[in-house]
Parts: structure tokens; sequence; C-alpha cells
């Protein structure tokens, strides 16, 4: 096989190898997938304003996220059923993002549970929370996850119901019958029966709580001392009402465009969103992140982190824990470089003034002669 030099060729592989009910279910966005394209079409609307001549011998990429120094701004975003695409599922990406020195979000529908994680060794992760109708699930679950040293909860908000992936309906996704959703099987939910169309997306419907509100944010404040990132924001309105509600943190996410199609890529959502935020909280990203530049291009609009989902389930397909290594490896890399070619040592000295977007009022300028 040639050598893999960067992230999106994983994908390829992945499919390769994957099944292709899974491979679907890893790949897919929702409905005409405008929304999945538009998550990569985006960064390709904003370029460069790199500055020269600056001493870029030394590059620091380090930062602290919700008081956690990491090694850079590349965090793992929560993907649910790890072990349909590698045996070690997630155990291999916790493995992974410890030796990276960076942070794992731990999907609620792992095939692994939170203490089995916990027991791969040290590092900093956080949990991603689905809300359970039987809010004693919910409630026990939250426990144990803090019980094992997860760090935070990232509470996804955009899931009352599963978006339509039509991949899924036609394959008639189901979780394989040798797999469980961990976290789940002591509470006898954690099997997905099949259906006739997407099991998930009936598993969904039967379990999750489509009454879901600010109420809850509240609520989950009482039943934990993580601080709580909400995961799916995409406008600054709810950026705003997710500070007073005492979030942590803001996830500006689409969910890797498989719930609400249409709605906007989220390197365009992130502006109006830390605008939102007004510095009060950290906002983060996830969607479409593949290349050091896509990061650099994240946190010069105002992102304290990003996080990434598809690269890591088709590495780990690909190439198990070495596989998740090399794309947290050659992100960093390219940051670095990108960093480097912009003329920043440290995070801090990224700014709005580094890139020009699309979007952006024209310069002006003397107007051209003719
Ligand atoms: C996800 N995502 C997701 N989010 C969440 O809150 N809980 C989950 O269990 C899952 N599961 C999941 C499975 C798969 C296969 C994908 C692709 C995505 C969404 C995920 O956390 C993240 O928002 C996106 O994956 C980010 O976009 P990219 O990096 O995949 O483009």
């Amino acid at each position: 096989m040639a050598e893999v030099t960067n992230v999106t060729e994983y994908q390829a592989i992945a499919k390769e190898k994957l099944p292709k009910m899974v491979y679907d279910y890893y790949a897919s966005g929702a409905e005409d997938q405008w929304t999945l394209a538009e998550n990569r079409n985006a960064f390709s609307r904003i370029l460069f304003r790199p500055r020269i001549l600056i001493d870029v011998s030394k590059i620091d990429m380090t930062t602290t996220v919700l008081g956690f120094k990491i090694s850079m701004p590349i965090m793992i975003a929560p993907t649910a059923m790890q072990k349909m695409a590698h045996p070690e599922g997630e155990y291999a990406t916790a493995r992974a993002a410890s030796a990276a020195g960076t942070i794992m979000t731990l999907s609620s529908w792992a095939t692994s549970s939170v203490e089995e994680v916990a027991s791969t060794g040290p590092g900093i992760r956080f949990f991603q929370l689905y809300v359970y109708k039987d809010r004693n699930v919910v409630a026990q679950l939250v426990r144990r996850a803090e019980r094992a040293g997860f760090k935070a909860i990232a509470l996804t908000v955009d899931t009352p119901r599963l978006g339509r992936r039509e991949a899924d309906i036609k394959n008639r996704f189901t979780l394989p019958p040798f797999l469980t959703l961990k976290n789940f099987e002591g509470l006898d939910l954690g099997k997905m029966d099949k259906a006739d169309d997407s099991g998930l997306a009936s598993y969904v419907a039967g379990q999750i709580d489509r009454t879901l509100s600010w109420k809850d944010v509240k609520w989950l404040q009482t039943i934990t001392s993580m601080p709580i990132l909400v995961k799916g924001v995409l406008t600054a309105e709810d950026a705003r009402i997710a500070v007073q509600n005492g979030a942590a943190g803001i996830i500006v996410s689409n969910h890797g465009a498989r719930q609400l199609d249409y709605v906007p890529s989220t390197i365009m959502a992130l502006e109006e969103v830390v605008k939102g935020a007004q510095g009060r909280v950290p906002v983060f990203l996830d969607g479409g992140v593949r290349r050091g530049t896509d990061v650099f291009k994240a946190l010069a609009l105002g992102a304290s982190g990003i996080f990434i989902g598809r690269p890591v389930v088709f590495s780990l397909a690909a190439e198990g824990e070495a596989g998740v290594r090399k794309v947290l490896q050659m992100l960093r890399d390219e940051f670095e470089l990108t960093m480097a070619l912009s003329g920043c040592h440290s995070i801090s000295e990224i700014t709005r003034n580094h890139i020009v977007t699309e979007w952006d009022a024209p310069r002006a300028l003397p107007a051209p002669r003719l």
C-alpha cells in the first residue's frame, strides 16, 4: 500500500476494508448531503494573509481547554460504535489521544464502557451525553463517567430525533450482534433491534428524550460537578442562552452533517457563535476539519480548538491505534507548518487578520483604472 500522506486518504482505505453497512454509516450525511459537502467546501472560501520575516524557529502549539493543558488544539469528537471499525475500537482511540497529549470525547453509544476506556491508562477524557427518556439511566451514567475520571460532559443538543440518513435506511443499519452499546449493557438498553428502516433511528425514537430543553441543562448541573459543553450550537442566539444557562463552553457542530441538512457549514457559522458567546465561554468547532490549515482557519475565526470525527473511524478501520496516531500526527505537523508559514509562534498570536474570507466586506481599494 502506498504511504498515507494526508488525513483524507484514510477514507478510501476504510471503504475497501469495511462492510458496506458500516462504511455507509460512518461516511453518510443527512438527506441530500448538501451540508456534508459544504462542511469541506467552506474552508476553501477562507484564504491566508501570512506575515513574513518573523522568527518561527520555535512553535508552541500547546493550549488549555477548560483548565486542562493539551499539546495542540486538535481533539477527538465522539463517534459511536468504534468497534465496528476495529476490534480495539475506543481503546485504540483512547490510547492514541493520550499518546498525542490531547483529549478524547467518548460517545454515549460507544462499544466500550466508560470504565473500560478509563482502564486503558491516563488521559484527559470528556464524555458525550445523549439524554434518555429515563432520567435514572442518565443520572447513573453521568455518575459512572465522573467516577471513571472523565473531566467534562459534551451534551449533544441537536438530536431530539435522528437525521434521515438514507444509506442507513437502505442498508437497514443496526449494531452487529456481537457488539453492544456498552454503557447501557447493564441497563437493558445496550442492544439495537433490527427495524424495517434504520435500526438506530428506531432506537433513538424509542429511547431519546424529545422534550429536552434548557431546563435540563440546569438539571444536569445539579447532578454533576463536571463542566458542561453544549454540542450542536449554530446561532448567536443559542450561544447567548447557553451562557445564561451555565454552559462551560460551546461546540459549534452540525453533527458532521448527519442531522438537519442545509444548515451552514460549521466554519461559516463559527464567527456568529463566537460573537454570541461574548468571550464568556470558549467556543470549539467540529465538522470537516481535515487539514492543519483548517485548524488554523477555525482558530483565526475565534475557536479555542477543534474536534475531528470521521478521520478517527476511517483511520481506525485502516490501521487501528497506529492509524489514529498517524491522523493526529499529520494534523499536528500540518498545523505547525501553517503557523510557521503564517508567522505565528504561539496559539495566542493567531488572529482574524491572518485570514480573509469570502464574506468579508471588500477592502477599500482605489477604483481600478479601466
Ligand atoms: C458522529 N457524531 C456523534 N456525535 C455525538 O454527539 N454522539 C455520537 O455518538 C456521534 N456519533 C457519530 C458517529 C459517526 C460515524 C460520525 C461521523 C459522527 C458527530 C461527531 O461528534 C462530530 O460532530 C462530527 O463527526 C464532526 O464532523 P467530521 O469531523 O466527521 O466531519
